[in-house]
């Protein structure tokens, strides 16, 4: 390893180039952070950098295709010249699905939604937890959705209040992929307990991105707050859990 000891706290936001991911690129260089804007399009990645830096933040582009294994191999490589350790990754790049009825669902489509929400977060996770476990303080924040929520699902209520009582919209790629992303958050908290390492999923609120064909009421810097939050953690912080962005301080505890 090539980097030196002083490299400022680091962190790598995955699909950072625009919406939510750009926003919590932006926060966490405001805090003083230097940020990886993960990226899968070098000109977009690129632009995004370009934009934050003339705002004077510490934030580079990093090309990284989460469903690409070389990709992400060469984005580890690059971390392992450049820094120290790693103390925040932002699992954030993700897909829609085709908003069918399930029982309509091409089975390709699920596959393709499960290659970046699910697949690509673990892929990537596993290659940069070496750089993680080198930080004194790591945090693994997994962008999901309260759409992932069995129990909610299940009792056809959307704590976040976005849908009426009684509504739960029924996105097979989308919603089983957030369910397994929760499950994979839960799985690696437990494998990672007293390390050091905290790890925990966030609904960020229903955000105005190309995602949702901007129908969403937050901005993408709103909609960074709560998985800026889960970063940027103090040591006795939580670990395993689901939290949802509302009107508290430090967003609601929401159902797995
Ligand atoms: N918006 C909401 O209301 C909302 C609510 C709950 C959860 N979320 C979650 O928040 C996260 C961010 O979504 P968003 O709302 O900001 O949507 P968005 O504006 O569509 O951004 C999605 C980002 O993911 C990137 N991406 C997609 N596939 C990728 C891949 N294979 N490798 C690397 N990057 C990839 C996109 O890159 P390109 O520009 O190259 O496509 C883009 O940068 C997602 O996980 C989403 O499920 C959003």
């Amino acid at each position: 390893m090539s980097a030196t000891a002083d490299t400022p706290r680091t962190a790598v936001v995955t699909g950072a180039n625009k919406g939510i991911g750009r926003g919590i690129t932006r926060r966490l260089a405001e805090l003083g952070m230097r940020v990886y804007l993960g990226a899968r399009d070098e000109e977009r990645g690129l632009a995004a950098e370009r934009e934050l830096r003339a705002d004077g933040l510490d934030v580079r582009f990093l090309h990284l295709d989460v469903t690409d294994e070389t990709s992400v191999a060469q984005a580890a490589k690059r971390l392992e010249e450049e820094v120290s350790h790693l103390d925040a990754l932002v699992n954030n790049a993700g897909v829609g699905g085709s908003a069918l009825p399930p029982s309509q669902v091409p089975v390709a489509e699920v596959r393709r939604t499960y290659e970046t929400n699910v697949f690509g977060v673990i892929a990537v996770t596993n290659a940069l937890l070496p750089h993680l476990r080198r930080s004194p303080a790591g945090r693994i924040v997994n962008i999901s959705s309260v759409l992932g929520s069995l129990t909610h699902a299940a009792a056809l209520e959307d704590p976040t209040g976005v849908f009426p009582p009684g509504v739960f919209p029924a996105l097979l790629e989308y919603n089983t992929s957030k369910a397994a992303l929760n499950a994979v958050t839960v799985t690696y908290a437990n494998e990672l307990r007293g390390t050091g390492i905290l790890v925990n999923a966030v609904s960020p609120g229903f955000v105005a991105t190309d995602i949702n064909g901007h129908r969403g009421v937050l901005t993408p810097e709103e909609g960074a707050r709560i998985p800026v939050l889960l970063a940027t953690l103090g040591e006795d912080g939580p670990t395993g859990t689901f939290v949802g962005e509302d009107a508290t301080p430090t967003g609601q505890q929401l159902s797995w």
